[in-house]
């Protein structure tokens, strides 16, 4: 085993160690080496693969195939960086077929499962915790739950959502998560929950108080321009530049 590579237990010791998380998705083998080339130490599969890979409006038709295969191909990299994957919409209704996925998904090259909730599916949480398998939670806005809840909506701005979400990552820290997600949390609520809980919060549209950040690699760098959510300032505008370059080689075929 590679001496550098980075282990769900050393992310976990990062909170409070003055460097903060940078997370990244990666879906392929490309993205996965060229992330960890630049020294991102935490990487994700994540069923957004639906929308910026396959083209899906939403996360939900994702299947555990889709994710064995973009996890295979991102774990062919061998990254220094920990790589996990999500457990897709379904495939984690009850105890035992959370664990059975989440053993799919570390036979396909994963080294930790994220999936969706917290009170919720606790019972699965505890499950996948107890086989051995490193596991980060996901609050806030839940993207497999998108079609129920009629759109991607700030969670914990009132007093009941507040509470509920405290809950959620109590439970989270006590089943065992190694760290949580948290998507589009109301910025001050992220903030409050990462002074309470001991193990990283990691945020994507949730103000600038976690202890990580994550992005869709796609939104960063430009490269799904149809879409790009409102907290999200790319960095570079990849689309537009292989237009450009595209359409000179085109030219230089043509002429
Ligand atoms: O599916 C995904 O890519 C995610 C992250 C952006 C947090 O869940």
């Amino acid at each position: 085993m590679d001496p550098n590579k980075v282990t769900a237990g050393q992310i976990r010791a990062m909170k409070g160690g003055g460097k903060k998380i940078a997370a990244l998705t990666a879906y392929d083998f490309a993205m996965a080496r060229l992330l960890d080339e630049a020294g991102i130490p935490l990487l994700l599969v994540g069923d957004s693969l639906g929308m910026v890979v396959l083209g899906y409006p939403d996360t939900t038709a994702v299947t555990m195939a889709d994710m064995e295969h973009h996890l295979g191909a991102a774990a062919r990299a061998k990254p220094r960086a920990l790589l996990g994957a999500d457990l897709p919409f379904r495939s984690y209704e009850t105890p035992e077929q959370a664990v059975i996925n989440a053993l799919r998904l570390v036979e396909a090259g994963a080294e930790f499962v994220k999936a969706e909730g917290g009170l919720a599916i606790l019972p699965q949480v505890r499950a996948i915790v107890t086989a051995g398998i490193p596991f980060c939670g996901h609050l806030g806005m839940l993207p497999q739950r998108v079609r129920e809840e009629g759109g991607y909506h700030v969670k914990g701005r009132t007093d009941p959502e507040r509470q509920a979400l405290l809950a959620d990552a109590d439970a989270l820290v006590n089943a065992g998560a190694f760290a949580v997600v948290l998507e589009l949390v109301a910025p001050p609520l992220a903030a409050e929950l990462t002074r309470r809980i001991p193990i990283p919060t990691i945020g994507i549209g949730s103000g600038a108080d976690c202890d990580g950040q994550i992005l869709v690699t796609h939104d960063l760098v430009g490269t799904f321009p149809w879409f790009t959510p409102r907290f999200v300032k790319p960095a570079l505008n990849a689309a537009e530049q292989m237009r450009t370059v595209v359409q000179q080689w085109k030219t230089s075929v043509e002429s």
